[in-house]
């Protein structure tokens, strides 16, 4: 599967080491060669090249800084710009993996429509796309009859797109709750252990948890972003991010952390949606509900169903690896389909 890869930073590296480190073993057991023809990034350059690039020399080129350090091949081109990929390049499938605009979803959309229209299927680490304009992304995938995946903008790789449209088909899902933002349950988590907002906030963006502009965590439009992301995919339509109820976590202290603690509760920034609408909030939750457990980036879904009642999924939400493996899950279930 050839794959043109939009945005190179932390999300787009987690796919590279993944196909670099197990490329041998996905091609034993799955008979998936994934194999990165383009890569695109804003300001440290892009390559071209029809054949396939290597990804432990990607990693290496951008590690130095640069794609300019990847070495010269024949047949290697360095000028088209993300546009141009999207266009014109051999990929079977569109990775967007550049940081998320949640108000226009520009210029990931356009990338997006340009990949359906010549032919690509589109993977989204990128939420931009899918909160601004969900609908009409989608319509434009079914008039094309491309594929759109998405897995890894809710809870990086832990499957809670897949549990609930796949596992979970046949029942109807009313309303999902949980932890859905690493950055905040991470700050947080630290927090309680006396660590400053500062530190906490610092090393979730070294950890590579944090959105490129990360007061979309802090102030709870991240977890907003993909309640409206769910909402789209388990109820067929989403209402704007505008019409959401959002609070973050930047007006908590460490006071307000250290009497939770006190009264046997602890702070977390819990969303929900239903059909009806949606809400961002930080919460007290006793330590004998299970969602205070939940700590660190990890983030936590729970389903309601009309046939299984509750039903809760557990698992990373955020980092390197974590979402650079959402994107490889469903590159190989658009390989499990074929076509790509
Ligand atoms: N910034 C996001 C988080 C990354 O912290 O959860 C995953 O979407």
């Amino acid at each position: 599967m050839k794959i043109a890869l939009i945005g190179f930073g932390a999300v787009g590296q987690g796919l590279a080491e993944i196909l670099r480190d197990k490329g041998a073993e996905l091609e034993a057991y799955h008979g998936f060669r994934g194999e990165i023809v383009a890569v695109a990034t804003r300001s440290r350059g892009t390559l071209y090249h029809p054949d396939g690039l290597d990804a432990a020399l990607l990693l290496d080129a951008i590690g130095q800084g640069h794609l300019a350090h990847y070495p010269d091949v024949y047949g290697l081109t360095r000028d088209w710009d993300a546009a141009t990929i999207a266009r014109r390049c051999n990929a079977g499938v569109l990775v967007e993996a550049s940081p998320s605009n949640l108000s226009s979803g520009q210029p990931a959309l356009d990338y997006c429509y340009t990949a359906f229209e010549s032919g690509k299927d589109v993977v989204l680490a990128n939420k931009g796309p899918l909160v601004a304009a969900g609908e009409s992304l989608r319509a434009r995938a079914r008039q094309t009859g491309r594929r759109l995946l998405f897995e890894a903008t809710v809870m990086a790789g832990t499957p809670s797109l897949r549990l609930a449209l796949d596992a979970l088909a046949g029942c109807k899902i009313t309303a999902a709750r949980g932890i859905l933002n690493g950055t905040t349950n991470y700050i947080l988590t630290q927090m309680e252990s006396g660590q400053s907002y500062e530190d906490a906030l610092a090393q979730a963006q070294a950890a590579g948890y944090a959105e490129a502009d990360p007061s979309a965590d802090v102030e709870g439009w991240d977890a907003a972003a993909k309640l409206i992301i769910l909402a789209g995919a388990l109820f067929g339509s989403a209402p704007a991010l505008r019409d959401l109820d959002v609070q973050g976590i930047t007006a908590l202290t460490a006071a307000d952390i250290q009497a939770a603690r006190a009264a046997g509760e602890r702070w977390k920034l819990i969303a929900q949606i239903t059909p009806e609408g949606g809400v961002v909030r930080p919460t007290r939750v006793p330590l004998n509900d299970p969602l205070a457990a939940v700590s660190g980036a990890t983030n936590a879904i729970t389903y309601t169903t009309d046939l299984l009642g509750e039903v809760t999924l557990v698992g990373a939400g955020a980092g390197r690896l974590s979402t650079g493996f959402a994107l490889l899950s469903d590159l190989l279930a658009l390989h499990r389909q074929g076509g790509a």
